[in-house]
């Protein structure tokens, strides 16, 4: 099957041709045929975060010159579906991609697959670990995936834990009462005066810290991370930091990379400790980690340390797949697709709350 992944749930625009064969478990693989990402990063750096109307417009623009990229023609192509993310994230920007899908779906004569956003970061993190994340490459699944399956999904809208005893089911188990953790690297970013979206940046001043032995000198609280509970709390910690940034102006640099680094080893920590105890009470064979917030390359590195020491494989996707791609949506909607889950084009809409459900629906 020939799938075209259409993603715009927030600031990136995706689109994706993957052709995949077989079913999950057994001889299922797939060949990225196109994968392309315009990401808006530069228009929303000014206002320190996403403006969904501007994003909205931006996609509109953005989705016929990836799609031409991807197709290489204006031949009518051989596809069998169109999957498109439908929820969760800002409506106004799902709805772009929702309608784009539904031209073509017309114009094609091809059906139309609605995908759960958080379940293509599931799927792409649980299938691509371990690989390097090449264009035109051609992916044998060799891992076997052990379940219970714990997923930690971690981006800039949602910090959740999720347990699949099965393929495709998912029952949340905790999740963010407040901030989602990557919403607290972007608003830490700004209290530093770096450009939204924030996690790299407070990832590299980290990284330069690490490198040159500079530690702080003072220690951030750890929200939660003694309650037996599986959720998270992030804003706390925001405050905490701001209180810092407030009392110490103008900072130093050094002060900056102080602060990046203890901030990282707060949300590793926080991620690492909730993550493992899950894993644990659950019996999880396997973690999978997925959402932009998966790119960080300490947390990437902690997980590995405690998953080996666990004996859990960690499924954890190369790090340009971490953040959001419309290859993860044709993904998703592959295995939908095999289940023949095609609605009739009225009841397609937006659902900014969109949940994961244990239906195997
Ligand atoms: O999954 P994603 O691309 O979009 C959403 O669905 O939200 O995640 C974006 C989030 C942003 O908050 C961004 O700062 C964070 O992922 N992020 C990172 C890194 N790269 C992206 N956070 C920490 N370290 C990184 N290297
Ligand atoms: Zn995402």
């Amino acid at each position: 099957m020939k799938i075209l992944g259409i993603e715009t749930s927030a600031d990136d625009t995706g689109v994706a041709l993957i052709e995949a064969s077989g079913k999950f478990g057994t001889d299922f693989s797939f060949e990225i045929l196109a994968n392309v990402v315009d990401s808006q990063s530069d228009l929303h750096a000014k206002y320190g975060g996403i403006y969904p109307n501007l994003a909205k417009n931006k996609h509109k623009e953005n989705l016929p010159r990836l799609l031409q990229q991807v197709l290489g023609g204006p031949d009518a192509p051989q596809i069998d579906a169109i999957a498109v993310t439908h929820g969760p994230g800002l409506e106004p920007c799902l709805w772009t991609g929702i309608n784009f899908a539904q031209e073509l779906s017309k114009k094609w004569n091809i059906p139309v697959v609605p995908v759960n956003h958080m379940e293509g970061h599931i799927i792409i993190s649980a299938l691509t670990s371990g690989n390097d994340a090449i264009s035109n490459f051609k992916f044998q699944i060799s891992n076997e995936i052990q379940f219970p399956m714990l997923s930690l999904l971690i981006s800039g809208g949602h910090t959740e834990l999720i347990l699949s005893r099965e393929w495709m089911r998912y029952e949340y188990i905790g999740r963010t009462r407040d901030d989602a953790v990557g919403e607290a690297f972007d608003k830490v970013a700004r209290m530093l005066g770096l450009p939204y979206p924030g996690g790299p940046h407070i990832s590299r001043l980290a990284l330069e810290a690490r490198s040159s032995k500079l530690e702080a000198h003072f220690k951030l609280p750890r929200p939660m991370i003694h309650e037996k509970n599986f959720d998270f709390s992030f804003s706390g910690l925001k405050t905490s930091v701001l209180r810092m940034v407030e009392a110490h102006s103008p900072l130093s640099d050094e002060l900056k990379r102080q602060i990046a680094r203890e901030f990282e080893d707060t949300a590793a920590d926080v991620l690492i400790s909730k993550t493992m105890r899950a894993a644990e009470e659950h019996g999880a064979k396997s973690i999978v980690i997925g959402g932009g917030v998966s790119a960080n390359k300490h947390i990437r590195a902690r997980f590995a340390e405690e998953c080996e020491k666990a004996g859990i494989l960690l499924l954890i996707p190369p790090q340009e797949f971490s953040t959001d791609n419309a290859l993860m949506i044709a993904l998703a909607g592959y295995f939908r697709a095999q289940r023949k889950e095609f609605p009739d084009a009225h009841s397609l809409s937006a659902n900014g709350a969109l949940k994961l459900d244990n239906t195997g629906n």
